[in-house]
């Protein structure tokens, strides 16, 4: 009687050693605090700390730190500043990385897996339970008409350039290499010294002239990185971008 109520278990045990793959208990009694949980302690504890504070194992010896998830202040998010990421933000970073950064890319975790580790990353903060803090993407304005036009263009990517060395030099340089005068002295949110962008390289924020509007409409949370939603006007930020497209171009 025993043996026979044993078979059952004896053939879930053999079917998963067969699978192969790394053995993730989908039971379904497992509530999905408990997969998010289980999955951050597998995947994600070693850097971002089991606490989510930032402080793993690994984090004493990565430049840019991982994040602590805690004070709810996010870098990457289309939302307004001062606004939470939405789930599809946190999505694609979880699934496609952050280049030239530790934070690499999880294909291997199941959908239901982000989801569940996309809420356990909410519940270090107690900005989550405020809706105040929520807010939809910000709307990117469509290119503008000049910009199909290669001369008009070249005529505002020049005027973007000198906008550029007034506003944006200072720290990601003349060139967009990064090495403005004040690189050296930025520091984070979180204490750490932080490097201006090279825009000639790959961007976190997306690559396209849509995406690079979006940070100037945004900001970068937590960092000297700030919007230009009100300091620049819809013709200068698309001017910038205009000269940012050219010097990627010739990358
Ligand atoms: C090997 C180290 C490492 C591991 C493992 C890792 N991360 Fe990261 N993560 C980082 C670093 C470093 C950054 C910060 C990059 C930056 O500041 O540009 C980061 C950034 C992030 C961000 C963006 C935060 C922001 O401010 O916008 C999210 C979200 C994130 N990680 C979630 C996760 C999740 C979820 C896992 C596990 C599935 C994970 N990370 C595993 C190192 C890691
Ligand atoms: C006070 C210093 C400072 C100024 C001024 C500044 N930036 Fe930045 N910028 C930064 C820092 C620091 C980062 C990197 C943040 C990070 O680590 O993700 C950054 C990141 C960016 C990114 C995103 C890079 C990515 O990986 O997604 C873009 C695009 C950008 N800056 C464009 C501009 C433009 C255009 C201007 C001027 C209108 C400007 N910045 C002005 C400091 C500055």
């Amino acid at each position: 009687m025993k043996i026979r109520a044993a078979i059952p278990v004896v053939w879930l045990l053999l079917l998963a050693s067969l699978w192969g793959g790394e053995w993730t208990p989908t039971l379904p009694d497992r509530t999905q605090f408990d997969l998010g949980a289980f999955v951050f302690e597998r995947n994600c504890a070693i850097c971002h700390g089991p606490r989510g504070d930032g402080k793993g194992e690994m984090a004493a010896t990565i430049a840019p730190k991982p994040r602590s998830f805690r004070s709810g202040v996010f870098k990457y998010r289309s939302t307004p500043p001062g606004k939470l990421p939405t789930n599809e933000d946190l999505t694609r970073i979880i699934r496609g990385g952050l280049s030239g950064t530790a934070m690499g890319m999880f294909t291997q975790l199941r959908d239901d897996e982000v989801r569940a580790v996309v809420e356990f990353v909410k519940s270090f903060s107690r900005k989550w339970r405020d809706p105040a803090n929520y807010a939809p993407p910000i709307a990117v304005p469509p290119l503008p008409a000049w910009w199909a036009d290669p001369v008009q263009r070249g005529a505002h990517a020049a005027r973007g350039r000198q906008t550029f060395v007034t506003t944006c030099a200072a720290c990601h340089g003349e060139k967009a290499d990064g090495k403005g005068l004040a690189a050296a002295t930025l520091r984070d949110e979180w204490g750490d010294p932080i490097a201006p962008a090279n825009l000639h390289g790959p961007l976190h924020s997306g690559e396209t002239p849509r995406d690079m509007m979006r940070v100037l409409l945004t900001g970068i949370g937590g960092t000297p990185m700030l919007n230009f939603a009100t300091t620049l006007n819809e013709e200068q930020r698309w001017e910038v971008v205009a000269h940012l497209t050219t010097l990627r171009a010739i990358r």
